[in-house]
């Protein structure tokens, strides 16, 4: 069982192909949640659109968990096209580079209300072995942290990062540069292929502003 004080502050992930269940999720959920977010499962066989189905099923915030990452170009068409369709807060990846992300700032920058921008820094499944694997001898959170730096730097307006490396973001990072924390475990719940955990309370007092929530709400063990 997850508080109400903690739903608060979460945005919940709608990992799910099916739009039905989808909206069933946003009606159940729309006042305790703080926002909901879509990925690709969603995205890819409704298209853009469902942010307006969302919306009109009651979510007031969409989140847009595309995590683009791509030439400069090509990423700031598709962030001014999915801001076009009022998201509330999307994500690139901050390893596309300074230029990549000045240009999704820039696309933006002129649109009243503008989508939070927010940058993934080490996704919460990879612990240091595999990042070892893809050539990265840093540990998690010291590549968490240059990255993090690197999208303060350029304007963004927050992070995603696992719960394990808030507590030295925020030190670092002051508000309102935001910090978005997926990999949130309750004791006991399994981790699935999640390798960067915490419980949510423990998130939420290491300096996360909101937690991202999918299967421990919505597929709870029995
Ligand atoms: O079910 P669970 O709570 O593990 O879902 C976490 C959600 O957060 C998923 O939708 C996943 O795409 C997203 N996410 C993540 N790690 C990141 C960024 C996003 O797990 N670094």
């Amino acid at each position: 069982m997850i508080p109400e004080t903690i739903l608060a502050r979460t945005i919940l992930a709608l990992d799910t192909p099916n739009l039905g269940q989808a909206c069933d999720w946003v009606q159940q959920y729309r006042e305790r949640v703080y926002a909901f977010k879509i990925g690709g499962a969603l995205a890819i066989g409704h298209g853009l659109p469902i942010v307006r189905t969302l919306r009109e099923a009651g979510a007031e915030r969409v989140f847009l968990d595309l995590k683009f990452h791509d030439i400069p170009h090509a990423v700031a068409l598709a962030v001014r096209h999915a801001a076009e369709f009022g998201v509330w807060m999307l994500t690139l990846h901050i390893s596309g580079g300074a230029e990549m992300l000045c240009a999704a700032r820039d696309a933006v920058a002129d649109l009243p209300n503008r989508p939070l921008l927010m940058g993934v820094t080490v996704l919460t499944s990879i612990d240091a072995e595999s990042l070892r694997a893809v050539g990265v001898a840093r540990t998690p959170r010291a590549q968490v942290m240059r990255l993090a730096q690197l999208a303060y730097q350029t304007g963004l307006d927050g992070v995603i990062a696992s719960p394990q490396e808030a507590r030295l973001l925020r030190r670092r990072l002051p508000q309102p540069f935001l910090i978005v924390t997926p990999g949130v475990r309750p004791a006991g719940f399994e981790l699935g292929d999640q390798k960067r955990t915490a419980p949510p309370e423990q998130s939420l007092r290491w300096g996360a502003d909101y937690l991202v929530i999918g299967r421990a709400l919505l597929a709870p063990k029995e």
